[in-house]
């Protein structure tokens, strides 16, 4: 277990995310609409990742701007909205401050890649996309299968509902 993993895994206050309620008809959970966003990311990576394969620079670059539009908007939905959420319920910052080091990592990585599929360096974005998707499947497996549920059971329903409601507004 990495370090980053043993943060991850860390216990601090608040309810356990066992029993972790999911989406009830119009009661959505912060675990559905997050782990919807991450499925709709995922479609953007495999659809730029096919055009930089095609060596398709204007289309990857064009697809790219979108992709890294779309995850600004998710990671800044929860450094702005869920973790201070999460932090005040749990009485803990250490899981959200790895996310937060990783959600750092990747927007160096996002400028990276922008920078070599407009032709500013002669790096190769392929690889540079490839690891940005590794890395960011690692961490969205973190964030579904610990913190999106462990907030979700720390929140009663009308607390849940607020704060979808105010993650939604940013995802938009
Ligand atoms: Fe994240
Ligand atoms: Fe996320």
């Amino acid at each position: 277990m990495t370090i980053l993993d043993e943060a991850v895994s860390e216990e601090c206050g608040g309810s356990s995310s066992r029993g972790a309620p999911r989406e009830a008809a119009g009661n959505p959970t912060v675990s559905a609409l997050l782990e919807n966003d991450h499925r709709s990311i995922d479609a953007m990576f495999t659809d730029v990742e096919a055009l930089i394969l095609e060596r398709n620079c204007t289309g990857a670059s064009t697809a790219f701007q979108t992709f890294q539009k779309r995850l600004e908007a998710h990671i800044a939905a929860e450094e702005l909205v869920l973790f201070p959420a999460f932090e005040e319920a749990t009485a803990c910052n250490g899981q959200t401050s790895v996310m937060r080091s990783e959600h750092a990592a990747f927007r160096r990585l996002m400028t990276e890649i922008h920078t070599a599929l407009e032709g500013a360096s002669e790096r190769d974005p392929l690889p540079l996309f490839q690891e940005l998707g590794r890395t960011l499947s690692s961490h969205n497996v973190k964030e579904e299968r610990v913190l999106y549920p462990k907030m979700d059971a720390n929140l009663d329903g009308g607390q849940r509902r607020e704060l979808v409601s105010r993650i939604a507004i940013i995802l938009e």
